[in-house]
């Protein structure tokens, strides 16, 4: 039988023998304390935090006399979570940001890799986008998908800036690499045809209106939801659902893995995060981690888009929520809101980009 030396020391021919390994690329397995590559339960290695959007349209109209589109691809702030050391995301992957787009100003036709989606905040008649040769005009409470490497840019004829909330996976295409990005080679895309009838457009009063069909007896634990898209939905990576929180009700106390970005599309409430407590209006942003113990009520009655990575997370055979394990399962079953299915009329514009156009 070996005669192994003690677990807790070392001997210097070991010690010896772990320099060779570490200097040939290996990291011996048995000696890697301080960096374990699994544990017990989720880390929350981003914050739990609040952005308000008084607060960013007011910096928004300051940037809006210094910050002409030409200059900025986007005219945006990104909500950078305050976690010490991040650089960027908002959660783990994902990336919100406030833009606005003055009267008469258009934000050049670029595509990318990353899926993308916007809610409008405010817009008055006037303010569009174009997505592969499609004119969408964005009216308050519309969610517009841009599915990657679709060419998308942003127009504005009406007479009052408009603002909006764009969600994209950014920070999950650069953990995987697949990076791609480019810009039009002429500058702005012009539609060659306009509609709402589109999947890549939920409008608010569609919306709305299946939210107060649905029966109250169904309720997850923040109120009526309804699911924006099916499972072919362009922008599989992001789950979009539409809370409706009834007045004076509260939220049920869950947690889930999947990392989740409240927009405020109507009404005020208050999270609880983790023990923290985050009052929130119209317009707000409200980050909540994954596996973050929450909870949402609204005295007045709200309606609130999450915007989350948890169709990443069932793909993947990931995702768990407290509602599984306190049913004794704990694996990716949990309930599933009702589904809005995507308008039927439009498909994708096909239009033949500017490389065969020439
Ligand atoms: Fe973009």
């Amino acid at each position: 039988m070996t005669e192994y030396a003690n677990q807790t020391q070392f001997s210097a021919e070991l010690e010896n023998l772990h320099t060779e390994i570490v200097g040939r690329s290996y990291i011996p397995g048995w000696n890697r304390a301080g960096n374990p590559p699994m544990w017990a339960t989720p880390r929350l290695s981003f914050e739990a935090a609040l952005w308000r959007y008084v607060e960013a349209k007011q910096l928004l109209t300051q940037a809006g006399e210094l910050v002409s589109p030409e200059l900025a691809e986007r005219r945006n702030l990104i909500l950078q979570n305050p976690v010490p050391g991040n650089r960027y995301p908002t959660l783990r992957t994902q990336v919100i940001a406030y833009q606005m787009i003055m009267p008469g100003e258009r934000a050049r036709t670029h595509r990318h890799a990353p899926h993308a989606g916007r809610l409008i905040l405010d817009s008055d008649p006037g303010t569009y986008t174009v997505v592969d040769g499609l004119k969408v005009p964005m009216r308050t409470g519309d969610v517009v998908l841009t599915p990657g490497w679709t060419w998308h840019g942003h127009g504005h004829d009406g007479a009052e800036p408009a603002y909006w909330i764009d969600f994209l996976d950014i920070p999950l295409v650069q953990l995987l690499d697949p990076m791609f990005f480019e810009p039009y080679p002429d500058g702005f895309q012009e539609p060659v045809a306009e509609s709402r009838d589109t999947p890549l457009l939920f409008p608010y009063a569609r919306v709305s209106d299946a939210l107060d069909e649905l029966d109250p007896a169904r309720s997850g634990p923040l109120g009526r939801a309804i699911q924006l898209g099916d499972e072919h939905s362009p922008i599989p990576t992001t789950g979009l659902v539409m809370h409706r929180l009834d007045r004076h009700t509260a939220g049920q106390t869950f947690r889930t893995t999947a990392n989740y970005e409240y927009c405020v599309v109507e009404g005020a409430g208050t999270s609880w995060v983790n023990g923290t407590r985050f009052d929130w209006n119209r317009g707000d942003v409200i980050a909540v981690p994954g596996w973050s113990e929450q909870s949402h009520h609204s005295e007045s009655g709200a309606t609130l888009l999450a915007v989350s990575d948890e169709p990443v997370q069932r793909f993947c055979g990931y995702f768990r929520s407290s509602v599984d394990i306190e049913r004794g399962d704990g694996r990716h079953l949990g309930d599933r809101p009702a589904v809005l299915p995507p308008a039927g009329g439009g498909a994708l514009v096909s239009h033949p980009g500017p490389d065969s156009s020439r």
